[in-house]
């Protein structure tokens, strides 16, 4: 298993590209398969995320070629083109590749089953199945609700509305793309926004998708035509080194053509809040995103109480935040953030059990945690197979006093492959054992 030894590093300088928007990179995929003619894809994230989603649309008879670096070219099979895979579908740690996919093969002609690494094997599939089980669906899943996920082809999906309890786009995705078969309408509302790529994306392959205040509805009978993606900079992959730039000395960092949907700035809001120095560059709007270039400076933070609002569009970058909370003058609170145990590893408990490790004073809660900013020490933590603790406590040794070693690190390949080259190259003192 990969460690990660990083020693104490004084600065962060540089002007890069991250990974490609996991989100973005999966959707291209998937409704590029959906679709008639051929699409192409630039900025494609080459993680084992997107790529476990692209091996399963071959395996259902899917031409997709890499003919370069992150560029992909899907020849469409169109709507209902998809062929029986001859073995299960294995989406390795990707629980957007699952939630997605429920729905997506729940209106297909043939039955299909997906499973997933141990991780994924444990994660919740109630809120997807559940929903779909009153489209007509029909899927077995362990008695917990966790995959392995058996999906029965031809039920004749119908419409529905579907009012959902959690904020969730893989919830809200999964429905649409079921939706795409179901009789009549389907619709979901929100109870508060979350990441609306499918929308943005369904609408740009030319399907009509319907927006009313926090209602999202599709019809069934339209047909998707392939297009042209070009996919920006993960922000989630963006908030590692915007978190590192904020708390090292003297830092200067430009991220070069990262995505910044609305529904996904939580994290520029939060560490802006906390006094963070981040200027937004070229701000442009490339294949229906928005996109920019972010250039963040060293800042003095100081702990704030995170607004509510602000969770669930940062939701995966709590992590990185965590450790810019452990580096900040006082206090940080965060509530109403239960979600993130059930991520790819319960980040809420994950994360304090290394900021503790680290001397930092936090406190997990149910629903969040309470860090007092202090001084990051030297230690061992544990990152449980989750790519993000992994990133974020590698950022962490920008302010730490001595070596901090992390366990189980194999996993930041799910999302962003080259992380250990870039963060060498700006200047973290690291280690690949
Ligand atoms: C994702 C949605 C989020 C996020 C995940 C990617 C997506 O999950 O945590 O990494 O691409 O739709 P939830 O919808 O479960 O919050």
């Amino acid at each position: 298993m990969t460690q990660f030894i990083v020693q104490p590093s004084q600065t962060l300088q540089g002007t890069f590209r991250v990974a490609g928007d996991k989100s973005i990179s999966h959707r291209s995929i998937m409704l590029g398969a959906l679709a008639e003619g051929t699409t192409t894809v630039t900025g494609f994230l080459e993680g084992e995320d997107t790529l476990a989603t692209l091996a399963a649309f071959q395996a259902m008879g899917v031409q997709i070629q890499r003919p370069a670096k992150q560029e992909v070219i899907i020849e469409g099979v169109g709507l209902h083109g998809l062929k029986p895979p001859s073995q299960t579908l294995d989406l390795g740690n990707s629980g957007t590749s699952m939630r997605l996919l429920v729905g997506l093969m729940s209106g297909q002609a043939f039955d299909t089953e997906l499973v997933g690494d141990e991780s994924l094997s444990g994660r919740p599939m109630r809120r997807v199945t559940d929903p779909l089980a009153t489209m007509g669906a029909v899927i077995e899943s362990t008695e917990k609700g966790t995959p392995p996920l058996k999906i029965k082809g031809q039920q004749g999906l119908k419409g529905v509305h579907y009012d959902m309890p959690i904020a969730s786009a893989q919830v809200k995705s999964c429905l649409l793309l079921a939706g795409l078969y179901a009789e009549g309408e389907t619709s979901v509302t929100e109870p508060a926004p979350t990441r609306d790529h499918t929308e943005r994306m369904l609408r740009g392959f030319g399907y009509t998708v319907n927006v009313d205040g926090n209602k999202i509805s599709v019809q069934n009978g339209g047909k998707l035509t392939a297009t042209q993606i070009d996919v920006p900079s993960d922000i989630s992959s963006a908030a590692f080194f915007m978190v590192g730039a904020s708390i090292a000395q003297n830092a200067d960092v430009t991220l070069q053509h990262v995505g910044i949907n609305p529904t996904r700035i939580g994290v520029i809001n939060i560490l802006r809040e906390m006094g963070a120095d981040i200027t937004l560059l070229n701000e442009r709007e490339i294949g229906g995103e928005p996109v920019a270039d972010i250039r963040v400076r060293s800042a003095q933070l100081k702990g704030i109480q995170i607004p509510e609002d602000q969770v669930p569009l940062a939701i995966d970058e709590f992590p990185a935040l965590f450790v810019a909370a452990a580096c900040a003058e006082g206090e940080t609170v965060l509530t109403g953030a239960k979600e993130l145990r059930v991520k790819e590893s319960d980040r809420i408990q994950v994360m304090a059990d290394g900021l503790i490790a680290l001397g930092i004073d936090a406190q997990p809660t149910p629903d969040g945690m309470v860090i007092q900013g202090g001084q990051l020490q030297t230690g061992e933590v544990h990152s449980h197979g989750d790519h993000r603790i992994a990133m974020a406590f590698t950022m962490a040794s920008l302010r730490a006093k001595g070596t901090i070693t992390i366990h189980d690190c194999t996993n930041v390949a799910t999302s962003f492959p080259n992380f250990a080259q870039l963060a060498q190259d700006a200047g973290i003192d690291m280690i690949v054992q």
